[in-house]
């Protein structure tokens, strides 16, 4: 036992942990690490898969981050002053950025010395929305900055003659090395915005590798964070996001800033939804709403309408869902199709919302409502391409779903809303007033909802309670004509 404790102390040096008893090893040398460009695990020799993420072929040798060697000394560190966390406040520590929505979801505006990493697909519109926010802010008298590192400044010139913001005096240049910006956005007035669009294409150098590695991204996110505290500028550095939605290499990014939005959409739809995945200074559960139009980035005020503006009335498998976004009501069609199947393994297919979710509620429609599912093939579509947190949409997917199979029309005036638990109950939801005087002010005049919520009914809407999912199935089961026809397909399914 003693002897295996003392060859332990060896490696594990008690007081310093590893490096130190790695540094006492003149044999041990650490110039090299190679590093995951999908996760930024580092590790010390080549592998062909990452052992942190599991991606294959994603590690790449990049120069160390900083050079250690045995007998190299710490260097003597600067003195400071402690404080109290009372204190003077600094003045307006938050700028409006002048668009609405982009505000509501900073929480605010933009709080001086932060910074923002705004995330999300290419071609999805980022670019155009902080030229917009970048004009509204220098129309304001603010001085902005947009610094773009992808484009020349002819094109974003001519991007923002055709957003009509030409004249707005927006300070622009396009360059990519960090050093430089910084001594050039020293000089004169501090701006109170500066975008760096995209933080991929930009080097540092304090750092050997190529731009766009790991290491060069987090060393030049790590610079212009410094700079941005000192200063008091907000920056808003942009990221790319990779194929299966992570913000491309710089996980670590996302920790060292204080705010990360992501900027969602799909091609197909014209709107774009701009979400706070991190937010030190806000709330993280709002959503700004977006639609792209020839003339850049218009903010919709009104969400539900848009999403419910091209709705199937009378057809069996829709049924509306009464969200929320935040502080936000927003009303959104939730369509299913449960067909036969013609494999062995019946298909789930799911659009906007969580798989895992669906593959729940259909099971508890089998084991505590009697209905069978197994020998369908089960779609799940959020219109409009929306996407849904919440589990509160429980209740109007299983709606739809029932609805589908059972091929009996949901009332096309009636809203749904509540959470499935595994038993089948139906249990309450938060912020239900909220919920049913957004279905109410959009000229909804029924909800289906739990029990508890009952008290919280709008004048306008008739509510009804669900205590079981059960009820809503032999609900939607009376509701149809063809109802005998389907409860058959259901059970010889
Ligand atoms: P962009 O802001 O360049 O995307 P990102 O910076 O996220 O890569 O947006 C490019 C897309 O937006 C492009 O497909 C064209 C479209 N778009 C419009 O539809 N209307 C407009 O007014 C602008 C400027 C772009
Ligand atoms: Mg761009």
């Amino acid at each position: 036992m003693t002897g295996d404790s003392g060859a332990r102390s060896r490696k594990w040096d008690p007081v310093f942990g590893k490096d130190r008893a790695e540094q006492r090893n003149p044999m041990s040398k650490r110039s090299l690490s190679f590093i995951c460009q999908n996760c930024g695990a580092t590790s010390h020799r080549w592998q062909g898969k990452c052992e942190a993420c599991g991606e294959w072929n994603s590690l790449a040798e990049e120069g160390a981050d900083r050079p250690a060697g045995p007998g190299r000394k710490p260097p003597k560190g600067r003195l400071f002053a402690l404080e109290g966390l009372q204190g003077e406040a600094r003045d307006a520590p938050r700028i409006a950025s002048g668009l609405a929505e982009l505000d509501r979801v900073t929480g605010g505006g933009f709080v001086r010395g932060s910074v923002l990493l705004m995330a999300g697909d290419p071609g999805i519109g980022k670019s155009t929305l902080l030229i917009q926010a970048t004009a509204a802010m220098a129309r304001a008298g603010h001085r902005a900055v947009y610094i773009s590192g992808e484009e020349a400044v002819a094109q974003v010139r001519l991007r923002a003659e055709r957003l009509g913001l030409a004249d707005a005096p927006v300070e622009l240049a396009s360059e990519t090395s960090v050093e430089d910006i910084i001594a050039t956005l020293s000089e004169g007035k501090t701006p109170r915005l500066i975008v760096i669009d995209s933080i991929q294409t930009m080097w540092t150098d304090l750092v050997e590798s190529a731009p766009g590695t790991v290491t060069q991204v987090r060393g030049s996110a790590q610079t212009l964070i410094r700079f941005a505290k000192k200063s008091g500028a907000a920056i808003i550095m942009v990221g790319h996001v990779t194929k299966d939605g992570q913000i491309a290499g710089p996980r670590v990014v996302e920790h060292m800033v204080d705010a990360v939005l992501s900027f969602e959409g799909d091609g197909t739809h014209q709107f774009r939804i701009l979400r706070a995945v991190k937010n030190r200074f806000g709330p993280t559960d709002e959503i700004g709403v977006f639609e792209m139009t020839g003339a850049g980035l218009a903010e919709v005020a009104n969400p539900s309408k848009l999403f419910l503006s091209e709705r199937d009335l009378g057809q069996p498998g829709t049924a509306v869902f009464a969200g929320m976004e935040g502080t936000r009501p927003i009303l959104v069609e939730i369509q299913a199709l449960v067909a036969p199947t013609s494999l062995g393994t019946p298909r789930r297919a799911v659009v906007g919302w969580d798989t895992s979710r669906l593959a729940m509620v259909l099971a508890v429609l089998e084991a505590h409502c009697g209905v069978k599912l197994g020998g369908h093939d089960v779609y799940l579509n959020v219109a409009g391409g929306m996407r849904i947190h919440e589990p509160a949409a429980d209740l109007a997917a299983a709606a739809a779903l029932v609805s589908s199979l059972a091929n009996s029309p949901l009332p096309a005036d009636g809203v749904y809303f509540g959470e499935v638990s595994l038993s089948g109950a139906i249990r309450p939801v938060g912020l239900a007033a909220a919920r049913l005087k957004e279905a109410a002010k959009l000229g909804f005049s029924r909800a289906v909802i739990p029990d508890s919520a009952k008290e919280s009914g709008d004048p306008g809407l008739r509510t009804s309670t669900v205590g079981n999912l059960s009820h809503l199935v032999a609900d939607i089961a009376a509701l149809g004509k063809p109802a005998k026809a389907a409860k058959s397909r259901g059970q010889d399914g």
